[in-house]
């Protein structure tokens, strides 16, 4: 059996349950001074503040903080090449739809993604995560999206997978051909819906390779009632629904995730109120992306209307090549406190406890207390409110995933 003891905790700060904390719950955190975790095996075995128990393997935290490993639970992080060439457009004025439809943005990552074969896919984005790692993420979610036809989708997915075996970092899988319809069905977009709904979902639910069904539902992307088919499908295959929502135009995302009972709602930028209302009735989880807001220059989404309503708040970077290039979440508790005006507490349950609700995992990770895995940052901070307030520094001092420093 292996043992690890992570001792002379100076603040343990987390969330604590097995299942999402909404409205007030949110910012119930508990904090402990002095204590000390024992990992056992990968699990969390105790958490104490009288003697520790002896094991064979220690890690001082030296009075530091420490909470749950970051949960990331939304990224699109498999892709090929990047799109800086964007930048320079959008210093020009040119808004993110403009780029899209001058076939740019989602499609030209397409391309460049049909083009990589799975092991330049699987390296690419191994060096992501192992930044992620070192930024204090220990679970991630991952979509597929910039395939965009039946071979390239199924390639993407795999190399999810693969990762998941490999990777220190845990994986969720996300299908998201429903990201863009790709160019070769622009003018048959009905065909497009169908292969998604006909073709992909069935596949992908027969080779078991993701838990999650995505769409973006978005002016110039899938109207609702597309969305709603694509989601009704693949709820019919078991794959629970996730939807992109709000995030430059309000035509309705929000309030069909209600509808759906979407596990979970991403971005919600411009979220109205009665997608928040239909989202607190469907036991939706908002899944908010501040880094996203920050890199397009748009407004910031209504967390705190969302909060007092009773929608959990769970937080998380969206890294991909053109709308968020960041797979930092020490960024998005930054901007969540400084944008959203959520408490550090309100974030710290946003970034590990909610998110991990987002993608089903609130019974494994997410919080430290018996039965978890043994996923914990060390921080160079002495209290959570200050990696809330220092910007641009990693502050991870030593991350530890399953019970083993990484
Ligand atoms: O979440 N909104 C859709 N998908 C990504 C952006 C993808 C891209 O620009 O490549 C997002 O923002
Ligand atoms: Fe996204």
């Amino acid at each position: 059996m292996s043992k690890m003891l992570v001792k002379n905790i100076g603040m343990l700060a987390t969330p604590k349950g097995t299942g999402v904390k909404r409205g007030a719950a949110q910012g119930e955190i508990e904090v402990l001074r002095g204590a000390w975790v024992l990992i056992e095996d990968g699990v969390i075995a105790a958490v104490g503040t009288q003697t520790p128990p002896a094991a064979p393997e220690i890690v001082d935290a030296g009075g530091k903080l420490v909470t749950p490993g970051l949960v990331d639970a939304h990224t699109h992080l498999i892709f090929g090449g990047w799109r800086q060439n964007e930048l320079g457009l959008k210093l020009h004025g040119a808004s993110y739809l403009d780029i899209q439809n001058a076939g740019g943005g989602i499609q030209s990552t397409t391309n460049a993604t049909r083009a990589a074969t799975e092991g330049e896919l699987a390296a690419k984005a191994a060096k992501a995560l192992d930044e992620m790692l070192r930024f204090g993420t220990t679970t991630c979610e991952a979509k597929s999206g910039y395939g965009l036809a039946t071979e390239h989708e199924l390639k993407a997915l795999r190399v999810i997978r693969e990762l998941d075996e490999c990777h220190p970092i845990d994986l969720v899988a996300t299908f998201m051909g429903a990201h863009l319809v790709p160019a070769e069905y622009k003018h048959d977009r009905a065909e497009y819906v169908r292969l998604v709904c006909e073709e992909m979902i069935p596949l992908v639910h027969e080779q078991g390779i993701a838990q999650f069904c995505d769409v973006f539902c978005e002016a110039d992307t899938f109207t609702v009632e597309e969305s709603r088919a694509i989601l009704e499908a693949g709820l019919k295959y078991g794959l629970r629904p996730k939807i992109h929502a709000d995030e430059i135009e309000a035509i309705g995302g929000s309030v069909l995730a209600g509808e759906l009972h979407a596990i979970s709602a991403e971005h919600l930028i411009v979220c109205p109120p009665e997608g928040i209302e239909s989202m607190a009735k469907g036991g939706v989880i908002a899944c908010l992306l501040p880094a996203t807001s920050f890199n397009l220059g748009a407004v910031f989404a209504p967390a705190r209307d969302m909060v007092n309503a009773g929608v959990p708040v769970a937080m998380a970077t969206d890294f991909n090549p053109g709308s968020c290039p960041c797979l930092n979440m020490q960024f998005v508790i930054n901007l969540g406190c400084l944008k959203y005006k959520l408490t550090p507490e309100e974030v710290l349950t946003a970034v590990t406890l909610n998110a991990a609700a987002a993608i089903d995992l609130a019974d494994k990770v997410g919080s430290v207390e018996p039965g978890k895995l043994g996923d914990l940052v060390v921080w160079d901070a002495p209290d959570l409110d200050y990696i809330c307030y220092r910007v641009g520094s990693n502050l991870a001092e030593t991350v530890i995933k399953r019970g083993r420093v990484v």
